[in-house]
């Protein structure tokens, strides 16, 4: 093995151009690819911006020809050329007409058979890739998102900085604090039997610098919620987080979105235009059984109680007699893609979300088939048709429950089931919109109480104020989330600065006074002492990646990231300790838990 002696980078390998060609200099990296033509050997070498083929020929120095006839790939060189135009070009890779002629090389470590190939198209388990993560991040599909989510970052940075933010740090060892998702946990060796937690969010610290005066804060920080994984879901990810004072909802969705605009505009060369739609929560509900809804494609849900309201047919009488509602979803000119088959899928989707059944009619040429020909009357299939606007080629599916909350959460489902079914998605679209006026409160049957949809330090819609004791579950809040393409790209509200309010609130929320000062005292004392109005938001930092990249896991844009039972596979956390460090904590595990 060598060293490098005096050859330093002057180029990386991605940025050569034509315009470079007749210049001597020195690139750096690893061989992706050697083909050695007796004569002649060409050398692919991969650095992090991309590829640049060497070639050696008779007309190499022999030492150094021999060196690259005996190249393997992954190699680690160091090479000094002139740069020449291709014969041969390609626009397989970027700089594919142009080559370095190499006078000078040297092989700065060697490398064994990696597990699997260091390129884009390969077909091997994600255990492995995972385990092998610094060899699977070298291949480009890889190593690209990492490079990007950095300059995404870069731009948020600038962007913020633009308006008037600071960056502020906030702590990473807390205090646990009841509502939310389940905290990881750090024991404390000097105060045994205490525990910090991780942050979920760094939202009280940041309510307490806009109490500092620092008026706008921004941070690109790591959160961590002990909850289950999902392709958008990890246990430690990202947000963009950010507070703002002076402000009403109206403020922060607007500077937020002009952030999403100018993302977009700088590293995807997209236009996305502002403002975003804004949708009540309730009407997003309605239109689409989603908080989050996607609107790249139409399926809207329809509600149709009225046309049914004096049916004898069980299931949608006894959800309309029991306060609920029955509500289909038009899939029009899709008889011939829903087949009887594919409607008992349909099915089975509904009743995962806890619906319990699928009625549907299938309109063709030859006539109509549907599940509930004996029990409607004819009347009643007329007006359930009309008010649906079915025609010849369309499938109704309805679902009928006594919860609305079942009816929209089976129908939002089953929307985007269809949609992917039948192909309706245009990948190509970014479809944002803001959906408001969150209810304040969301009733636990869990818990037999009501808890806070957002968090307890949410500002209610001021024409609600006065039913936070009288009519909770009526209750909207001034919070917004952004949604992009159905997924939730961020969230935020404007917090409660009157101490007064805020006491309310944690009333409604179940909390004794006691109960309040001990979990969130020290930030109830703060608002005693002056607090501007504030509100902010934070960003699912990988989530906006993923979405750029249209990738389909957050996984994909993390350099490393867990897999479903939450370790990481590359080191094997999490791991048992020692003893020693047990004891050190004054911890002891229960046998079946080790
Ligand atoms: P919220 O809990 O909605 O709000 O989180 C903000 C955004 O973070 C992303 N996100 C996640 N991404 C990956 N893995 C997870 N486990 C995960 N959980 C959340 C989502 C989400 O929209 N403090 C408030 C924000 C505020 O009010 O200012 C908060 O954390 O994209």
């Amino acid at each position: 093995m060598e060293t490098m002696g005096n050859l330093r980078r002057t180029q990386y390998c991605g940025e050569v151009s034509l315009a470079q060609v007749g210049q001597e200099m020195v690139v750096a990296g690893s061989i992706a690819k050697c083909r050695n033509k007796g004569g002649i050997v060409f050398a692919d070498l991969r650095d992090t911006t991309g590829i640049l083929q060497m070639v050696f020929d008779e007309g190499t120095a022999q030492d150094v020809f021999e060196k690259a006839a005996n190249l393997k790939s992954e190699y680690v060189v160091i090479a000094k050329g002139v740069l020449r135009e291709r014969a041969a070009k390609t626009d397989k890779v970027a700089t594919g007409d142009v080559e370095l002629y190499v006078s000078e090389l040297r092989v700065l470590s060697q490398a064994q058979t990696t597990p699997f190939e260091i390129r884009d198209e390969i077909k091997v388990k994600d255990e492995l890739r995972l385990k092998y993560r610094y060899l699977d991040l070298r291949r480009p599909s890889m190593h690209d998102p990492i490079v990007l989510r950095s300059k995404i970052g870069q731009i948020v940075r600038n962007y913020y900085f633009q308006h008037h933010f600071h960056e502020i740090e906030t702590p990473m060892l807390v205090k646990s604090t009841p509502e939310g998702a389940r905290d990881y946990l750090v024991p404390s060796r000097v105060q045994p039997g205490h525990f910090y937690a991780l942050p979920q969010s760094p939202q009280l610290y940041k309510q307490i610098l806009m109490l500092s005066g620092f008026d706008r804060y921004f941070q690109i920080v790591r959160c961590f919620r002990d909850e289950d994984l999902r392709a958008d879901r990890q246990p430690e990810f990202t947000q963009i987080d950010m507070e703002m004072s002076f402000v009403e909802a109206e403020d922060v969705m607007t500077l937020n979105e002009g952030l999403v605009k100018t993302v977009f505009a700088e590293v995807l060369g997209v236009d996305v235009p502002t403002p975003f739609q804004r949708m009540p929560y309730k009407e997003a509900m309605e239109r689409y059984g989603s908080d989050k809804p996607d609107t790249r494609f139409e399926l809207e849900l329809m509600d149709v109680s009225e046309a049914v309201k004096n049916t004898e047919f069980m299931p949608f009488k006894a959800a309309l007699e029991n306060g609920g509602s029955v509500r289909l979803i038009n899939a029009k000119g899709l008889a011939d893609q829903l087949t009887r088959k594919t409607i008992d899928k349909l099915t089975d989707v509904v009743k995962t979300y806890g619906a319990k059944g699928l009625a549907y009619t299938r309109i063709t040429e030859e006539g109509e088939t549907s599940s509930f020909e004996k029990f409607l009357t004819e009347e009643e299939k007329t007006a359930l048709r009309t008010a649906a606007n079915a025609q010849v080629g369309d499938v109704l599916l309805v679902v009928a429950d006594a919860s609305n909350d079942t009816v929209f959460a089976a129908l939002g489902a089953l929307r985007l089931d269809v949609a992917k079914r039948c192909d309706l998605i245009d990948e190509n679209k970014f479809n944002f919109l803001w959906v408001t006026e969150f209810p304040l409160f969301e009733y636990s049957e869990e818990e037999g109480r009501f808890m806070a949809k957002h968090h307890p330090f949410t500002m209610p819609m001021d024409e609600d104020l006065d039913k936070i004791e009288t009519n909770p579950g009526e209750c909207r809040a001034k919070a917004y989330d952004m949604v992009l393409n159905g997924c939730e790209l961020g969230g935020g509200s404007i917090r409660i600065n009157d101490p007064v309010l805020q006491e309310r609130m944690f009333r409604a929320l179940g909390f004794t006074q006691e109960s309040a000062q001990e979990s969130f005292g020290f930030l109830m004392d703060a608002y005693q002492y002056g607090a501007p109005p504030h509100g902010g938001m934070a960003f699912g930092f990988d989530r906006m990646v993923m979405l750029m990249l249209k990738r389909d896991s957050i996984r994909d844009v993390i350099a490393f990231p867990k897999v479903q039972n939450a370790s990481e596979l590359m080191s094997g956390a999490p791991e048992t300790v020692e003893d020693k460090q047990l004891r050190e904590l004054c911890i002891a595990t229960v046998e079946s838990q080790k």
